[in-house]
């Protein structure tokens, strides 16, 4: 927010400034309060009336853009929104920081207007070294010294793991969706997609792995981003504080859908989530009439060959997990709304969705076949 405020100050300043010299010289044997009003007289005549308003315009018209863009630090997907203790520790810093700087940038522009109106010349070479040394290289030191320290000290806490015994889950980062595995406690596992639920109030351990290309993993609004890389398994320890649907991403430049490349959290209360987590480990209910033909099509277009669908005949592992699809906040790794319109837009036309997945379009069957294949996927709840 302060690099607008800042561009249209020091624009200020330097005309000004730049002024100032022009006319000092001729200024010069006046005293100093009638070379103030001598100068903004010939600064009125010299700019037209025109001139200040538009300066006041232009100044306006950033800081209500600086304010626009601050609007984005609330919702589902940010950091200084915070709904977990990591955020929450990375929000503090945040807020720290921006009031240095602000003291900071107050210091700087009070200087550089302070430039406009000093005499020229009237400080010592002496004086000037020491603002240069000590400003320009001592005072950033202490203050990143300062910020390295408190960054340091927050390290621990939040890459901590999870107390023996909690929730474990596993991430894999795919072209371009997540593949997310619960370990529960002397259970089997549990394998969903594009969907990851918490308890809140509960330590929970993700495991994040990627088969092929790096991801990174980022909630913002429960805590800091990870990466996923191919060979090797890195650990993310985070703690949800408030119930709610939140939105992660992917962090890290991954291919052609990598912007398109999302998933909801979903933080819920402790029962609900274990109902839940219950519910996901069951096979798919046994499909009612309407549902009947939409499976028959699934399983004759070959949709099985990549997709798992448990209690049916369907147990590809290239694609995401299908069993309880249909109660999934959103499809096509969060970025199309739950419903049968968007499963049969996606079926139908998932290279214009997302280009460059590895799905094929299946856009030639028939508009009743895809509408009765969006139907039985929506039914998988
Ligand atoms: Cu996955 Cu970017």
């Amino acid at each position: 927010m302060q690099n607008p405020i800042t561009v249209a100050i020091l624009g200020v300043v330097a005309e000004r400034s730049a002024f100032g010299r022009l006319k000092g010289r001729q200024l010069e044997s006046l005293g100093m309060r009638k070379r103030r009003r001598q100068f903004h007289a010939v600064r009125s005549a010299k700019l037209g009336s025109t001139s200040p308003p538009r300066r006041r315009k232009t100044s306006l018209i950033l800081v209500f853009i600086s304010a626009w863009l601050m609007l984005g630090c609330g919702g589902p997907q940010s950091t200084l929104d915070p709904a977990g203790r990591g955020a929450e520790q990375i929000t503090e810093l945040f807020w720290w920081s921006v009031a240095v700087n602000l003291l900071i940038w107050l210091f700087v522009i009070g200087l550089a207007v302070y430039a406009t109106w000093a005499q020229p010349g009237g400080h010592r070479h002496r004086k000037a070294n020491l603002l240069i040394i000590g400003g320009g290289a001592v005072f950033p030191t202490l203050v990143l010294t300062v910020y390295l320290i408190y960054g340091l000290a927050l390290l621990p806490g939040l890459l901590a793991p999870a107390p023996e015994g909690s929730l474990q889950i596993a991430v894999l980062g795919e072209q371009w969706w997540w593949r997310v595995r619960y370990h529960p406690q002397g259970g089997e596992p549990v394998e969903l997609a594009n969907e990851i639920r918490l308890p809140v109030g509960k330590p929970v351990d993700l495991f994040l792995a990627s088969p092929d290309v790096i991801h990174s993993l980022w909630i913002p609004s429960l805590t800091g981003k990870m990466d996923m890389i191919p060979g090797r398994v890195n650990r993310l320890t985070l703690e949800a504080t408030k119930t709610g649907v939140y939105r992660g991403i992917c962090a890290e430049y991954c291919g052609s859908a990598h912007a398109l490349m999302k998933f909801d959290v979903v933080v819920m209360e402790p029962d609900a989530f274990a109902a839940w987590l219950e519910h996901q480990a069951q096979p798919a209910s046994m499909p009612q009439r309407a549902e009947a033909r939409g499976r028959e099509l699934f399983l004759i277009h070959g949709c099985s060959a990549c997709h798992t669908v448990r209690g049916t005949p369907a147990e590809g592992k290239v694609g995401p997990d299908l069993t309880h699809v249909g109660s999934r906040v959103s499809l096509g790794a969060g970025i199309l709304p739950n419903e049968p319109a968007a499963f049969l837009r996606w079926i139908a036309h998932t290279e214009a969705v997302k280009p460059g997945v590895h799905m094929p379009a299946f856009g030639m069957l028939p508009r009743k076949d895809l509408q009765a294949l969006a139907v039985f996927l929506e039914g998988l709840e």
